[in-house]
């Protein structure tokens, strides 16, 4: 059966690529490329259409002269009845049956691997987020134990979250994973460091450097598995897109690493991830994990991070995230999370006076993390996880829940 193949040009702007999506979700798989791609590029990909996302200013005039119906569309008309249009063009202009699936992606993306690396090495970062477990997986199941996955535990982690990565990987699916305690290297560069960026840099070089000594164990690598995402691309700038916001994620390489890079997911969106995520039966727990970022409890122990402080945070905020899960708003809420400030507070207990840190309870809504509402928690829920963390916490004799949107505050408090 020969593939159905739609190709959109994107023109830029933020919302033109949601049109690949679109398609897909019409089950007709398409792809994107550049606007100005070459229509000699194009037409070794073999399209059964072409979709110009968002205008046609220069295009290449070869495009019209492929043989292929040629539908312009920008994502104002896709708002306003547009999926009649996107569906007429595909069905009845061009005449596809979409009868694609997202099976059908992960059988060829497997295929694809397995004839790219042939009898080679694959080495993989894995950090135990949605993406790059998928990514992994996908990889794994194309090659077998020639996949290396490195996860690295820099004692900045949530409660419980090594574990999962372990238990997840190794026992469950198998995989070579190679698993590098290194959270007193981390400590340690940190004493003493207050400036969130200063942190962010250091947590980030120290990754590196971690990675790349585990690197030098293994020998001989060629290849490197990436869970790049589409948003990723468009979010550190591509062709046709200005940079919305530079990435400092940790987990990022340097770019002068000497391998060719696999990035299995490159053309989807997160919940096109998690699709495949549970069609290869990766743990909920992972596939439907929320955001963390890469410097992870180090950015969320305001100012100096030192171990007291981290196992506090770690203790409270798995409090909020089990009680989250309880109330089955998990998926709701795109992050819901402890942080711990740099300042003590009278309480009491017993008779006695406390003097003990506070901790900040922060939930919000949001599609993109660019722009967040506060979750309007149930009171009942918030009274459960103070009553709770000042019970169970030792060093918390307060609880407060911060109600700032974004803008101006962001999600994170560094
Ligand atoms: P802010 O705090 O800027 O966060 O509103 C937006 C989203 O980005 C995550 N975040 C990070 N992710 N490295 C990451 O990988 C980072 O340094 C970092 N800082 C913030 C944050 O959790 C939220 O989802």
């Amino acid at each position: 059966m020969e593939k159905e193949l739609v190709i959109v040009l994107d023109f830029g702007g933020q919302y033109n690529q949601l049109i690949a999506r679109r398609v897909r979700e019409l089950s007709v798989y398409s792809e994107i490329l550049p606007y100005d791609s070459n229509p000699e590029e194009i037409r070794g990909k073999n399209p059964k259409a072409i979709i110009l996302a968002g205008g046609s200013a220069g295009v290449h005039p070869g495009i019209f002269e492929l043989g292929v119906p040629v539908l312009e569309i920008d994502y104002d008309s896709m708002q306003n009845s547009g999926v009649d249009r996107l569906q007429n063009f595909l069905f009845e202009v061009a005449g596809l049956k979409g009868d694609w699936q997202m099976s059908d992606f992960i059988a060829e993306t497997i295929a694809d691997i397995k004839q790219k690396v042939g009898d080679k090495k694959v080495l993989c970062g894995l950090s135990g987020g949605v993406d790059s477990s998928v990514a992994a997986v996908l990889v794994h199941k194309a090659v077998g134990d020639q996949l290396v996955c490195v996860y690295v535990d820099t004692g900045l982690m949530r409660k419980g979250e090594s574990e999962q990565v372990i238990k997840t990987f190794q026992e469950q699916m198998q995989m070579n994973l190679v698993f590098v305690p290194a959270a007193q290297r981390f400590l340690k560069r940190l004493q003493g460091v207050t400036d969130p960026e200063r942190k962010r840099k250091i947590i980030g070089e120290e990754f590196i450097r971690v990675f790349e000594e585990e690197k030098a164990r293994l020998g001989e690598i060629d290849y490197l598995v990436q869970g790049t995402i589409y948003p990723d691309i468009v979010e550190s700038g591509s062709s046709t897109t200005p940079t919305i916001k530079s990435h400092h994620n940790v987990g990022g390489l340097p770019e002068d690493m000497d391998f060719k890079l696999i990035e299995p997911l490159r053309l989807l969106f997160k919940d096109e991830v998690r699709v495949i995520g549970e069609k290869l039966n990766i743990s909920p727990e992972i596939v439907w994990r929320q955001p963390f970022p890469g410097p992870g409890l180090g950015v969320r122990v305001l100012e100096e991070v030192t171990q007291e402080k981290l196992d506090i945070l770690r203790e409270a905020d798995a409090i909020v995230r089990e009680e989250i899960q309880k109330a089955g708003l998990e998926r709701k809420i795109w992050q819901a999370f402890a942080v711990l400030p740099p300042v003590r507070s009278v309480g009491v207990k017993g008779d006695a006076r406390t003097y003990a840190y506070p901790i900040i309870i922060r939930a919000v809504i949001s599609d993109d993390a660019m722009t967040a509402e506060v979750a309007k928690l149930p009171w009942e829920l918030l009274e459960v996880m103070a009553h709770r963390i000042v019970a169970e916490v030792d060093g918390v004799n307060r609880v407060a829940y911060d109600i700032t949107s974004k803008p101006p505050g962001t999600i994170e408090w560094e």
